[in-house]
């Protein structure tokens, strides 16, 4: 079971602030936004007895909602073709379980979010890496590319859209490719859209709204991120096809029930006023903008402008990125405090690749991006493993 890529230099981080050092979290997509205070409201005036068991398949009152929400986006599905689960974690792993045999091969571009190796190890499911690169801005691989790695066994391929950990909003275009493919080979696509409501360029477009595909997509959802309700651990699989629905459902009945708590928060935000995801969005944005500017303007460092998500990919002007995360933790501070990154080589199912990014999520406000980026800024200077490029 590999480490998480995210978590692993968290015993670092912990001597650093035992000595006093304050430390920027942006190695881990966890909002500084707060929730919505009429989703904690439902929760608080909830009036019920015993908090029992809901479906299995989760609250019909709360799929009915979900439903409706997806109606704005232009998806229609029906109740029915919505599994509530605990977190976007559950629905990935059902849906891998549900829809690969052990020994079975996934295809996932990379770098991709890495806790798909940890879902796919507990499925039995072996991962097949497709590069992506920081040069073309982690653009969806060519279909070549593709079809040299499908063999008998590869049964699926998943994305994330917009992308976590490169913030890359496939375009329809490229969607349009996928389904091409998934067709030819008679595949799953799954379609992780875990901040589908975070674009800044262009409209999302949904693996759901690809039409002769039905029966082959499968999308996952969760509102930990778009209403910074990471622990209410409410997720969603939405699929039409029918044989898949009742697969994942055994597994669902297995587990017995999603959170309680959890659904009546998931069930409020569908009625916050419209405006929430734009104000939520337009201060992502500013987040986005002002890391992107401060990072390509730091000698050596390269960061791709992403469309969507919370996340940057930016290369440094390093010998080896794993080791500067744990020595910016380790060894360096500037007016008291120091940066936490995710190295970017645990996001690569490929030996040897990433070695110079990190990972970088935007999630604390503008003041304290900037603070971060004067941290990295002057670490850079003094590094010892700092490599020259032209
Ligand atoms: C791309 C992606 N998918 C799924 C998840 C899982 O989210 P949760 O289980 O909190 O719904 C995350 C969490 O960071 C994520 O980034």
């Amino acid at each position: 079971m590999p480490a998480s890529p995210i978590r692993r230099l968290v015993p670092y981080a912990e001597v650093a602030k035992s000595k006093g050092v304050k430390i920027f979290h942006l190695n881990i997509g966890q909002p500084d936004i707060e929730t919505p205070a009429e989703m904690l409201e439902a929760v608080r005036n909830s009036t019920f007895k015993i908090l029992e068991y809901s479906h299995s398949a989760g609250n019909e009152s709360y799929r009915r909602k979900l439903g409706e929400y997806y109606s704005l986006a232009n998806i229609n599905v029906d109740h029915n073709e919505i599994i509530i689960t605990t977190g976007g974690s559950e629905a990935i792993l059902f849906g891998f379980m549900a829809c690969l045999d052990v020994g079975d091969e996934i295809i996932i571009p990379e770098p991709f979010y890495a806790n798909y190796n940890g879902f796919a190890v507990e499925a039995g499911v072996i991962v097949k890496p497709i590069s992506s690169n920081i040069g073309t801005g982690f653009a969806l691989p060519p279909p070549e590319d593709f079809e040299k790695i499908i063999t008998e066994r590869t049964k699926a391929i998943i994305i994330c859209n917009p992308n976590n950990p490169t913030g890359y909003l496939y375009t329809k275009g490229e969607m349009e490719v996928l389904k091409t493919i998934v067709k030819k080979h008679n595949l799953y696509l799954f379609s992780d859209e875990a901040y589908r409501e975070f674009c800044y360029e262009g409209e999302h477009f949904s693996s759901m709204q690809l039409e002769g595909v039905e029966e082959n997509v499968i999308m996952i959802d969760t509102i930990s991120k778009r209403y910074s309700a990471c622990g209410a651990r409410i997720g969603a699989l939405i699929t039409r096809n029918k044989t898949v629905l009742q697969t994942v459902l055994k597994f669902a009945q297995a587990r017995l029930s999603p959170p309680g708590f959890g659904q009546i928060l998931g069930e409020a935000a569908i009625d916050l006023p419209l405006d929430y995801f734009k104000k939520t969005k337009a201060e992502y944005q500013l987040r986005r903008d002002t890391l992107v500017k401060r990072l390509n303007d730091i000698p050596g460092v390269f960061c791709p402008n992403p469309g969507g998500a919370f996340y940057v990919m930016a290369s440094l002007p390093v010998d080896n990125a794993d080791l500067f995360c744990e020595w910016i933790l380790e060894s360096f501070s500037y007016n008291g405090a120091t940066v936490m990154f995710a190295p970017g080589s645990g996001f690569y199912g490929s030996p040897s690749l990433g070695q110079r990014e990190v990972r970088i999520a935007y999630v604390l406000n503008v003041q304290a991006l900037n603070a971060a980026m004067d941290c990295l800024e002057k670490a850079l200077e003094v590094y010892p493993g700092r490599i020259l490029l032209e």
